[in-house]
């Protein structure tokens, strides 16, 4: 059983004290909805740390945001700036960059966060590699499903990693209810629309963060006129290359023949 713990404030629970002495919210997964909905306040909005892929949802909005724990990696996502900087993401090591509206990164280091608005999400016991990138783009560049389209954002390092993707619908999309293997967690970047689950209809909402929880059946729809970017963490996937299947062992060839095919060369 995995515990959920929310921010104080954020979605209907149980009261109880903590080891911090304040007053989180505490849901198991058995209560939890399919769909869960949260504000895009600052600090930890909910902790899967319990998950067999163990998972922390940040946000942030404008004060310095610190992600201080080692051996984890932060997918995060700017989702808008304030006082009219960009997002500013300080490294441990020193390192400092701005990011605009729309972009997003990938960090396997301690950072801190500040003049940005957006969500951090921190895949424990992760060793991810670093990356930024966007802003994300108006359409995916690959086919889904019921007329969406997706662009993998940050790719598995290796098959079986976490991945952060954006999920594009056009107008007047309908999806097929369907259930995902592991949790997503995400953001509405863009637009909006519903989420409909078999208990309740949620209306999503630029800025929303959202949880949908492993094997919760789900779909989305959106109405005339009306579009809807989201991004989205997968903690797992069963996509990305291996020690038997990339591009550099794929390619190389020795008189014709694939390098992945001539075990007495390749690296043990
Ligand atoms: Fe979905």
């Amino acid at each position: 059983m995995s515990i959920l713990l929310l921010h104080p404030g954020s979605t209907p629970g149980i009261s109880t004290n903590v080891a911090t002495m304040q007053t989180f919210k505490v849901c198991y997964n058995v209560d939890m909805k399919s769909f869960s909905s949260f504000g895009l306040d600052s600090g930890l909005l909910a902790d899967y740390s319990h998950d067999q892929f163990p998972t922390r949802l940040h946000a942030f909005h404008g004060e310095p945001l610190e992600l201080s724990e080692r051996g984890s990696t932060f997918y995060g996502f700017i989702f808008d700036t304030v006082h009219g900087a960009r997002a500013k993401i300080e490294m441990a090591g020193g390192r400092v960059f701005a990011l605009d509206k729309g972009m997003y990164f990938c960090s396997n280091e301690p950072l801190i966060i500040s003049d940005g608005i957006g969500i951090a999400i921190e895949r424990l016991m992760h060793n991810g590699m670093f990356m930024m990138g966007g802003p994300v783009e108006k359409n995916g560049r690959l086919k889904y499903i019921d007329g969406c389209t997706d662009s993998l954002l940050i790719p598995p390092v290796r098959k079986g990693d976490p991945c952060l993707n954006s999920l594009h619908f056009p107008e007047n999309i309908d999806q097929t209810m369907h259930t995902p293997p592991s949790m997503r967690l995400g953001l509405v970047s863009d637009g909006g629309g519903i989420c409909i689950t078999p208990d309740e209809e949620t209306v999503m909402y630029p800025g929303q963060v959202f949880g949908i929880h492993t094997m919760a059946p789900h779909k989305f729809r959106t109405g005339s006129g009306q579009t809807m970017t989201v991004v989205a963490y997968h903690p797992d996937s069963d996509f990305g290359p291996g020690d038997e299947d990339h591009p550099m062992l794929n390619r190389t060839s020795v008189d014709g023949v694939a390098a992945r095919d001539i075990p007495l060369i390749r690296t043990k």
